[in-house]
């Protein structure tokens, strides 16, 4: 299985991905995630990565290409992978659209989280990781316990809330998905790989969706994936 995660700041990708990743045994490949162990290593690319997600931009495209190329070769992606928050721009889908074809592996789909705006805002607002053990959590979840204890450290997780969950670059993080991101919706459904899953709702939920319009593309291919699953874009 091949898939991009495609969806709004918020909608669930990395928690999604996270699941599909335990279920079916291929690797999430976050662009973010990736982009924060660089800027927690002080590395240059870190120091230049971290200016633009501070301000709620995209990092240079060169960078997250060649992150992705060197990813996709590990050996744990060989039998699939699901792309969490990459491509994010027409010449990122371009560009791996070219990797993919390099090696004979082309995408399988690209899978739209679609969610509202006002719900976008309130998970950003609460979200919360561990140091620890990475475990991401929302205040906002009836299920939050803040005194639940850290796997690593058996004490109650140590959570932060990131850097770019504050108002202002949140609003621009948002501006640049429908300035950027969101053209790949188009770019998706015309090579006919766009399926879209209704986001909104409890985070079991919406994976029961997820799985399903999964498994239907992996059993039948994307046209019967597509008329089970589709909400049209708006043109
Ligand atoms: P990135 O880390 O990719 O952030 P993002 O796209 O803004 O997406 P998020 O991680 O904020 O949201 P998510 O959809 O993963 O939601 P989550 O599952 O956590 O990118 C960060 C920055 O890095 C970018 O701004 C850019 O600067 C740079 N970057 C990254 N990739 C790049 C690229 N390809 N090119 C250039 N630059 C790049 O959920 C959010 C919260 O909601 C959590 O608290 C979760 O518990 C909760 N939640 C999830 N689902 C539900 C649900 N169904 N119900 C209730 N709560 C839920
Ligand atoms: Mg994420």
């Amino acid at each position: 299985m091949r898939i991009v995660l495609l969806g709004a700041p918020g909608s669930g990708k990395g928690t999604q991905a996270q699941r599909l990743m335990a279920e079916y045994g291929i690797p999430q490949i976050s662009t973010g995630d990736l982009l924060r162990q660089a800027v927690a290593s002080g590395s240059e690319l870190g120091l230049k990565a971290k200016a633009a997600m501070d301000k709620g931009e995209l990092v240079a495209d060169s960078v997250v290409i060649g992150m992705i190329r060197a990813r996709i070769t590990e050996q744990d992606a060989q039998a699939g992978f699901i792309f969490d928050g990459f491509p994010r721009n027409l010449a990122q889908a371009s560009a791996l659209d070219d990797l993919l074809d390099d090696i004979g592996k082309p995408l399988a789909s690209a899978v739209l989280m679609d969610v509202d705006h006002g719900v976008l805002l309130k998970r950003l607002s609460g979200r919360r990781t561990c140091k620890a053990c990475d475990k991401v959590a929302n205040v906002h979840q009836p299920d939050f316990d803040a005194r639940e204890l850290c796997e690593v450290t058996g004490q109650p997780h140590d959570y932060f809330q990131r850097t770019d969950d504050n108002e202002e670059t949140i609003a621009k993080r948002l501006e640049v998905y429908a300035a950027q991101t969101e053209p790949l919706v188009e770019y998706y459904h015309r090579q006919g790989k766009l399926v879209s899953v209704d986001a909104d709702g409890g985070i079991d939920e919406v994976y029961g969706r997820l799985v399903s319009a999964i498994e239907t593309l992996e059993r039948d291919g994307i046209a019967t994936a597509m008329t089970v699953e589709i909400d049209a874009p708006d043109p």
